[in-house]
């Protein structure tokens, strides 16, 4: 896949900092949960992003187009009537679903992509892959069709060092996978390591990668910084220093196979904070400031859009957006957390002031 020709506008303020313009993005990994939690979050993600691919983990998991269909219904019915949004749905791969099923539901436009979890890797993923053979019919038809393959890459086996697994599901599966299946449309979602980067970089054009803002923004150090700090807890977890480096390469490197998945996975405050929390940052709120501070730190603020608008839908074979929106160098304090009817959120950020502030877009360019 080529570079593309980014259109984003720039003009500085006094100090010389930008205001950006640029397509309105999509987020390519997001969790909107359901009930109560979803109306809380949806509206966040739609107020930055055009398009999100919503992931299926619910409870129970999207296994089904009705599932799929039902659950977009509930997205859509949980958002502003003025929201301009649409969630492109994912099925949950089991070791049962029938091959049928997720071509239908491709062919129908309920199933955008399907997500594999390694049984057990995360966050209700008990219902997930117990080994890659048993998918084999269903990657053979989703091959055929050129539906992307959504893949949380960490093997699931304990006697992997927690910070080595991303790196041993290269060696022990993604090989063998696209040995197996050359001209497979495959995602490695929410990388975090230099090998999975490389990775991603040396694969054929049907390879590409996510990148949340928060694996570009921290390392590990941030989890034990002064004590235990569980809403830096994510899986996979962050890594070295050198990882969140070429990381931060690979997203501001303008390669259309690195783009935007925030992984926005919000759990209640007291579901972190306790013996044993959940894994997941919500960061939808200020999702585009954070990135926008990682490329102004790189001095890459020319690649945004590439990263943020461009690349994911040239991958995904959508159009881009028309829309625009802005982003000003103007601070932006984050709140401590979020009040939800339930108890609260806390954001990526909170506590913080951000160098940048979202605004909605207005007409096409
Ligand atoms: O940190 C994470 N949270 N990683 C995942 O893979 C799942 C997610 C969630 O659903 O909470
Ligand atoms: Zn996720």
């Amino acid at each position: 896949m080529g570079q593309q020709s980014s259109e984003q506008a720039v003009s500085s303020n006094k100090a010389g900092r930008p205001t950006l313009t640029l397509r309105r993005p999509d987020d390519w990994h997001t969790h909107l949960r359901s009930g109560d939690m979803l109306k809380a979050v949806a509206p966040y993600t739609a107020r930055q992003f055009a398009r999100a691919i919503v992931m299926p983990n619910l409870v129970p998991p999207v296994t089904t187009i009705a599932a799929a269909e039902e659950y977009r219904s509930q997205i859509l019915a949980a958002l502003p009537s003025d929201a301009d949004f649409t969630p492109l749905m994912t099925c949950y791969l089991t070791d049962s679903i029938s091959a049928e099923e997720v071509e239908k539901g491709h062919h129908k436009g309920a199933f955008t992509a399907a997500k594999l979890y390694p049984a057990n890797a995360t966050t209700n993923s008990s219902h997930g892959v117990t080994d890659i053979r048993r998918i084999y019919p269903v990657l053979e038809v989703m091959q055929r069709s050129g539906m992307p393959l959504l893949v949380h890459g960490e093997v699931t086996d304990h006697e992997v060092d927690i910070f080595d697994r991303e790196a041993v599901f290269i060696e022990r599966i993604l090989v063998g996978l696209l040995k197996d299946f050359p001209e497979l449309k495959l995602v490695f979602e929410h990388i975090t390591t230099a090998e999975a980067a490389v990775f991603v970089t040396e694969s054929g054009p049907n390879v590409a990668a996510t990148i949340t803002p928060h694996h570009l923004t921290f390392n590990r150090n941030a989890i034990f910084k002064g004590g235990i700090r569980p809403h830096f807890y994510c899986l996979p977890v962050a890594k070295r220093e050198k990882h969140r480096l070429a990381l931060r390469k690979a997203a501001t490197s303008g390669l259309a196979k690195f783009f935007l998945g925030t992984d926005t996975a919000p759990h209640e405050a007291r579901d972190k904070e306790t013996a044993c929390g959940c894994a997941g940052l919500f960061n939808a709120p200020y999702a585009m400031e954070s990135y926008a501070a990682v490329f102004e730190e790189e001095s890459a603020l020319d690649q945004l859009e590439m990263f943020a608008s461009v690349a994911g839908p040239t991958f995904y074979g959508l159009p881009l957006n028309e829309e625009r929106i802005t982003l000003e160098p103007v601070e932006t304090v984050v709140p401590d957390h979020i009040a939800i009817p339930s108890g609260k959120l806390v954001p990526f950020h909170a506590g913080e002031t951000l160098k940048w502030r979202f605004k909605a877009g207005s007409s096409a360019a």
